[in-house]
């Protein structure tokens, strides 16, 4: 929609943004910014419904350009999630009009809510600022000379309010980092190497303040990656663990979380091939760590907390050649765990296992937060509504929870049982990475991670694979890449 939208620090803006409720006309303190009346008559309009992300124009003779008036819904069920869609219609309408600055002015109608609505202002002005900063997503790297290219304007955002202002700038940088999340997922396996996204990390570090530490080779031997080292073995495209460090200024000595993320360049199933349509969109398999590489540029460059935040990408791209690993292959861990390969298509947990043990092992973490395209069985269980968590660690998953409800990337806890790591018994090894029965696969993928946890460690494990893309052209998205999990690792963040 927009080439950058950017929080303005001086000069006016020719469109005014102004909101109501369902049914509602507009409140005093908005009116007063159109003396004109035209604002305050489009809001009586019959098509201004005042439904979430309904918007009318109206044309001021004098003052701004252009009013837009948007609904927030319905008073008694508001919320910071309806802002953020009022927020991306504002967007859309804005792009349409070809609008260059915008006057955002819609905390008026919400400062009107009464004390008993409990509203947080700055809850909702980040989520303003993240719909507007989403909406303005697009991908036209690729589009060569049989393409004329659209032309893009920067969007320069507005606002008199200094409270609401901060908000706006802090969910502009989420929308940021999970913008570039849907960028590295956008970018087609034949660019997004392993060794791409470790020279992406290594610039996007360097920006944004983190250290960046990339293990390949002989040091993925040295550290016993067994996971990444396997998986990764039929590619030219050679497997790597990434490592990005948040440092914060205070608070530096206490334990950091760390989040561990599933990046798959390409998942072609290995020998156990894809088939059918199964194999396309596969490039999408990194969006685990996509999601964890956004998180850590929101993280270091809006969140800020005072605890440590280490975050691990594990790379690889899931290939087919003499080289590769096969079904039936036995292979052992860092921690002593051997696994017989019954599947070469449930490689995402392989290159977790690494991650986790190393976690456990060598970072002293806080807390474990995987996040993974790990299986279609979740898309089957949720659908596109929610991601899979698995979380035994009361207060993580209370922060957790608070997370989703902040992003609006909604997670919904599925169980780990005995049972169900039992299910991953070997009769050769100690476990296989795919029982041989189709039952509860999304949560034979977490019991299987559960072998590389250790006990006392709070861990959660997050199944994306439902909700990491869209087909729809609806609300903060476009069809394509959702970035979930970037704004949700960041608020999670936030929270410890
Ligand atoms: N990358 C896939 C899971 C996936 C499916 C992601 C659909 C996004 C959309 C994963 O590596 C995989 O192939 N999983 C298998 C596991 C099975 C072989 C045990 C699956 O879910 O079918
Ligand atoms: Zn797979
Ligand atoms: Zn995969």
């Amino acid at each position: 929609m927009f080439d950058a939208v950017q929080l303005a620090t001086r000069g006016s803006a020719r469109v005014l943004v102004l909101a109501h409720f369902k049914g509602e006309k507009l409140d005093p303190d908005s009116r007063k910014l159109d003396p004109t009346g035209h604002a305050a008559c489009a809001a009586e309009r019959p098509e201004a419904t005042g439904e979430t992300g309904t918007v009318v124009d109206a044309f001021p003779e004098k003052g701004h350009d252009r009013v837009l008036v948007v609904g927030l819904g319905e008073k008694d069920d508001f919320s910071p999630a309806a802002v953020r869609s009022a927020a991306a219609a504002v967007g859309r309408a804005l792009a349409k009009a070809k609008a260059d600055s915008a006057e955002i002015a819609i905390h008026h109608a919400i400062a009107r809510l009464p004390k008993s609505a409990k509203v947080d202002m700055h809850a909702c002005a980040s989520a303003a600022g993240e719909g507007l900063g989403m909406i303005a997503w697009n991908y036209d790297t690729l589009r060569g000379s049989a393409t004329t290219k659209k032309d893009r304007t920067k969007l320069s955002v507005h606002c008199d309010d200094a409270k609401f202002r901060a908000g706006l700038s802090r969910g502009l940088g989420l929308a940021e980092g999970t913008n570039i999340a849907r960028t590295l997922s956008q970018t087609p396996p034949n660019i997004a190497t392993p060794a791409y996204l470790a020279s992406e990390a290594k610039k996007m570090a360097r920006k944004a303040g983190l250290k960046c530490t990339v293990y390949q080779g002989k040091q993925l031997e040295d550290h016993k990656f067994t996971g990444l080292i396997n998986v990764g073995k039929a590619s030219e495209n050679k497997p790597c663990m990434i490592r990005l460090e948040y440092t914060p200024a205070r608070g530096k000595s206490k334990d950091p979380l760390v989040l561990v993320g599933k990046t798959m360049t390409y998942d072609s199933g290995g020998l156990s091939i894809k088939v059918g349509g199964g194999m396309k969109g596969m490039k999408r398999d990194k969006d685990g760590g996509c999601a964890v590489f956004g998180a850590m540029h929101a993280i270091a460059t809006t969140i800020k907390p005072n605890r440590p935040v280490v975050a691990l990408l594990m790379c690889a791209e899931n290939s087919i050649s003499d080289e590769a690993y096969r079904p039936d292959d036995v292979i052992e861990f860092r921690n002593g765990v051997t696994v017989e390969v019954t599947n070469t298509d449930a490689e995402g947990r392989l290159v977790l296992a690494d991650g986790l043990t190393w976690a456990c092992a060598k970072e002293s973490p806080a807390a474990i937060i995987d996040m993974a395209t790990l299986t279609g069985g979740v898309v089957v269980a949720l659908g596109s509504v929610y991601a899979g968590m698995w979380c035994d660690d009361d207060d993580l998953r209370a922060k957790l929870d608070q997370a989703a409800d902040a992003s609006d990337e909604r997670v919904w806890r599925l169980p780990h049982h005995a049972e169900y790591r039992s299910m991953m018994k070997s009769p050769i090894a100690d476990i296989v990475n795919s029982a041989p029965v189709r039952e509860a696969h999304p949560i034979q993928g977490a019991a299987f991670l559960s072998y590389f946890v250790e006990k006392n460690i709070p861990w959660a494990h997050i199944d994306i694979a439902g909700t990491h893309a869209t087909d729809k052209d609806k609300g903060c998205f476009i069809p394509g890449p959702t970035g979930f999990g970037a704004r949700l690792l960041a608020e999670a963040v936030e929270r410890f």
